[in-house]
């Protein structure tokens, strides 16, 4: 069977760490591709010089040419310009969505039976142009955001509890901006509502309330948080192993149920938009949306934050 292949469009800070966790798991051949010229070709030379050390076996190569992404399975797209301390996400759209076009039109032509999963900000943005310039099918076009934001808040929790990260199951949905929705009511340890446990941390209620009240309030500030601390870029460690897990599922038909952000055609009340929600991800992409019942305050930020996505694709027209 022929080995798989990931493209990767944007060889900055996330695809150089996405490129080595596709060597370290060896999920394929890979391609990095850059406008800049030498970019691409010394990242690749640089980790696959170190092959026989850490003893993973696949081809790498960087190029500038969009011909070399001829046959991928999958495409992770970063090109374009991350934040500076004081951007929203929002900030970046003018630059960001020309980028795009072109990128778009690329993978169009060169890797026509790709998945693409998007990464560049704004993500729901983006994520909606790449699909409309590809006109590739909704399930083979999706945007990483919600792995990520989950994997923050469950990370904040396990911090506050004093319990193993992996043990933390939680969940974000909606737009990746501000307005972003963390369902407390879905988070557990092992299986316990996070509330109970931060009841019982607290003997107290309303402070337990307080507390996951902070830690939703810094799941959404949690990127523009390194970003303040970085100074000259934003996350990236962070935004590419998260989009492994996804390229991974898909890879390797291991349909785990990822919050990604899908197009919607009546799920959750929304209709035409990319938002983020729980998928089936496996070998046909996004093969299934999972959808269930909010309540109503969860709904309310739900359309809250979808508004904020309409507003935000609206922008681009
Ligand atoms: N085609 C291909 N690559 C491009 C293009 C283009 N038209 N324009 C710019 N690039 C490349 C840049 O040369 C750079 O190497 O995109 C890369 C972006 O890398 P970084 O600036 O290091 O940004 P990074 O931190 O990787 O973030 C990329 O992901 O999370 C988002 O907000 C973030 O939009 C940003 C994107």
């Amino acid at each position: 069977m022929a080995r798989k292949k990931i493209a990767l469009i944007g060889g900055g800070q996330i695809g150089g760490v996405l490129a080595q966790l596709c060597a370290l798991r060896e999920l394929g051949d890979v391609v990095m591709f850059d406008i800049v010229e030498g970019l691409p070709q010394g990242k690749m030379l640089d980790i696959a010089e170190v092959g026989p050390v850490d003893g993973f076996d696949v081809n790498l190569k960087g190029t500038n040419d969009y011909k070399d992404i001829e046959g991928s399975d999958v495409v992770i797209v970063t090109a374009g310009l991350p934040r500076k301390p004081g951007m929203s996400r929002d900030d970046l759209i003018a630059t960001n969505s020309k980028i795009m076009t072109e990128v778009a039109k690329g993978i169009k032509q060169y890797a026509p039976n790709s998945f693409v999963i998007v990464i560049s900000n704004p993500l729901d943005a983006m994520v909606t142009l790449c699909q409309q310039i590809t006109g590739f099918p909704y399930n083979r076009v999706m945007g990483q955001a919600g792995v990520l934001d989950s994997s923050r808040f469950a990370a904040f929790i396990a911090w506050e509890l004093g319990v193993s990260v992996k043990d933390v199951t939680a969940m974000t949905l909606g737009g990746h901006g501000d307005d972003m929705v963390p369902l407390v009511r879905y988070t557990s340890v092992c299986g316990i509502p996070v509330m109970e446990l931060l009841e019982q941390k607290y003997k107290d209620k309303a402070k337990a309330k307080e507390v996951m009240e902070a830690m939703v309030k810094r799941t959404r500030g949690a990127g523009g948080e390194v970003v303040a601390l970085l100074k000259t870029g934003s996350a990236f460690y962070s935004p590419a192993s998260s989009a492994i897990a996804m390229a991974e599922s898909i890879l390797k038909d291991q349909k785990r149920v990822l919050p990604t952000c899908a197009y919607l055609q009546g799920e959750f009340g929304v209709n035409g938009y990319y938002v983020g929600v729980p998928c089936v991800l496996g070998e046909k992409g996004i093969e299934n949306i999972i959808e269930f019942k909010l309540d109503a305050e969860e709904q309310a930020m739900m359309d809250k934050s979808v508004a904020a996505v309409k507003e935000l694709v609206g922008s681009m027209k």
